[in-house]
């Protein structure tokens, strides 16, 4: 028996997923791609070299430009916001929303002059008091943060300072639920918002695993593990470097060391090839709670606490999902932008189109569902146990997102004769057309059927990784939290590909 039951779960969904039609299979083949390990496609490189520019090695961290003209302000004359915009009352309107979830940062990129992440940032930190309390002049905070904004990519259809700017404000409204009240130190707390504001930094709009198999530079300096995000960090620190840009000054050595530690922490936590483990390790700390009499967490040691950070900065960053759906969609129609440019590129060098990248066969609705009933919904599920009840309207919206992008799923005029025989066999009705049999569930599978699972439509796979589910299992897959599948392979793992990371 597996070692990780957690990953036989899934893979036995997927494997079932991908079996009732043709897009199921690519939505199966992409969940499995983005999370699970890569069980195919593994070939031993040519040894042979190829012809490379001749640049001196590791000289520099590549994605650091001279940019002019300075973005540097006069100390004097800071304006309200942090950035000159015409717009200052339109964008003073936006901002009264800064705590809350689901703020218009389309609104807030257009009425700041796209400088999204520069004035969330800037608000925030005033919000928090955070300028004071770290003596960080205002003018180096601006100029940092207006140089990181710039070496985000402007033609970059989703992975630019938008993004950004909306994971570090979902990461503010995290860190401010009621059940983690005055359980972070201020110094965790700014290690959170720098992370989110840097953790997508030159950001190519393209996987860890195009840029493993195409042997390309930044797959060489970082040994293909983690590529990228090991990139948005060193990027993140090096910028720090440039002229009145070290925002960190006057921290003492201690706290630098310290929110250095926990910013790296952080950033590599958003490489979706960790998912599993992170939702793991999660699981057990749900299990494992303990509360206050004040009715807040108590996470007393560095490991308890930087797994909640790591998880709610993950969380932030797939949280597209659980927003307003008109923002929703609005994300959802940039990444497919962004993955179907990788997928030309891939069709242009002749090599395999990865999954949900071929702008020809790829579901947009289909894809949304699986995301969410694979990765998001079971990780926000367990981010609502540990700070339940504070998420619950979060999971509420993600839950109703959910069944609109399932409802807008084009049906298909007739179901081809597998996926009649398919469903035959599992005993579901045919009239679903080309949608997804979510409702194969590990108790269907063992013929224990419940009343509402008559619903073809419901909901049921997203609680496939939700332990107390595990438990009832009569095939007694219950170690799912045992302390084994925290061992889950790391170098497994890593090798994944990073598909939709977000
Ligand atoms: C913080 O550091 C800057 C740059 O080193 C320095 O000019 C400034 O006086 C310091 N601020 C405070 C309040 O210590
Ligand atoms: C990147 O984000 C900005 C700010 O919202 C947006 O204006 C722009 O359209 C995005 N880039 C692309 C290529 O879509
Ligand atoms: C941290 O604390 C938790 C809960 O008290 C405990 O289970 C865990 O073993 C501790 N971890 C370390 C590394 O000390
Ligand atoms: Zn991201």
């Amino acid at each position: 028996k597996s070692k990780f039951p957690l990953k036989e779960m899934l893979n036995r969904e997927l494997t079932q997923l991908s079996e009732t039609s043709r897009s199921g299979n690519q939505v199966s083949e992409f969940i499995a791609s983005t999370i699970l390990q890569k069980q195919h496609d593994v070939e031993i490189l040519s040894a042979a070299c190829k012809e490379e520019k001749k640049r001196r090695p590791m000289s520099q961290i590549s994605g650091v430009r001279k940019l002019s003209p300075s973005p540097s302000l006069p100390p004097t004359c800071t304006p309200r916001f942090g950035v000159n915009t015409q717009h200052e009352s339109l964008l003073a309107e936006e901002l009264e929303d800064i705590n809350r979830w689901g703020i218009d940062i389309f609104k807030i990129a257009e009425f700041s002059g796209n400088r999204p992440l520069t004035v969330i940032m800037y608000t925030i930190f005033q919000e928090r008091d955070l300028l004071k309390t770290f003596k960080i002049p205002s003018d180096t905070f601006l100029t940092f943060l207006m140089t990181l904004e710039d070496h985000y990519h402007v033609d970059m259809a989703y992975h630019n300072n938008t993004h950004a700017a909306d994971v570090v404000q979902s990461t503010h409204v995290l860190l401010s639920t009621p059940a983690l009240e005055d359980v972070f130190t201020d110094l965790e707390i700014m290690a959170a918002l720098f992370a989110s504001a840097i953790h997508d930094v030159d950001h190519p709009g393209l996987s860890n695993q195009f840029l493993i198999n195409t042997n390309s530079e930044l797959a060489l300096m970082y040994n293909d593990a983690s590529v990228l995000e090991n990139h948005h960090l060193a990027v993140g620190f090096k910028l720090l470097q440039e002229e009145n840009c070290d925002i960190f000054c006057n921290l003492s050595k201690k706290q630098r060391q310290s929110l250095r530690q926990m910013t790296i922490d952080m950033v590599l936590a958003t490489d979706m090839s960790k998912h599993m483990n992170f939702l793991a390790d999660l699981k057990t700390l749900v299990e494992t709670k303990k509360v206050t009499s004040l009715g807040v967490l108590l996470l007393d040691n560095y490991s308890d606490r930087i797994q909640v950070l790591q998880n709610m900065v993950h969380c932030a960053d797939l949280s597209n999902p659980t927003k307003p759906l008109e923002l929703y969609r609005q994300w959802t129609d940039r990444i497919m932008v962004e993955l179907f440019r990788q997928g030309d590129r891939e069709r242009d060098k002749g090599i395999d189109i990865s999954p949900m990248c071929d702008k020809h066969t790829a579901s947009v609705e289909k894809s949304q569902v699986g995301f969410i009933d694979y990765i998001v919904h079971p990780l926000w599920e367990t981010w609502a146990d540990l700070v339940h009840p504070d998420a619950q309207d979060i999971l509420d919206t993600l839950e109703d997102n959910r069944e609109w992008y399932q409802s807008m799923i084009p049906r298909s005029p007739s179901p081809t004769p597998k996926e009649q025989d398919s469903r035959a066999t599992l005993g579901i009705a045919g009239s679903a057309g080309e949608k997804f049999q979510f409702e194969l569930t590990l108790e269907e599978e063992d013929g224990e059927l419940e009343a509402e699972e008559e619903h073809t439509d419901k909901d049921r796979s997203s609680t496939m990784m939700d332990p107390r589910h595990a438990q009832t299992s009569p095939r007694g897959v219950a170690p799912v939290l045992d302390s084994r599948e925290r061992e889950l392979d790391q170098e497994a793992t890593s090798v994944s590909i990073l598909q939709l990371e977000t």
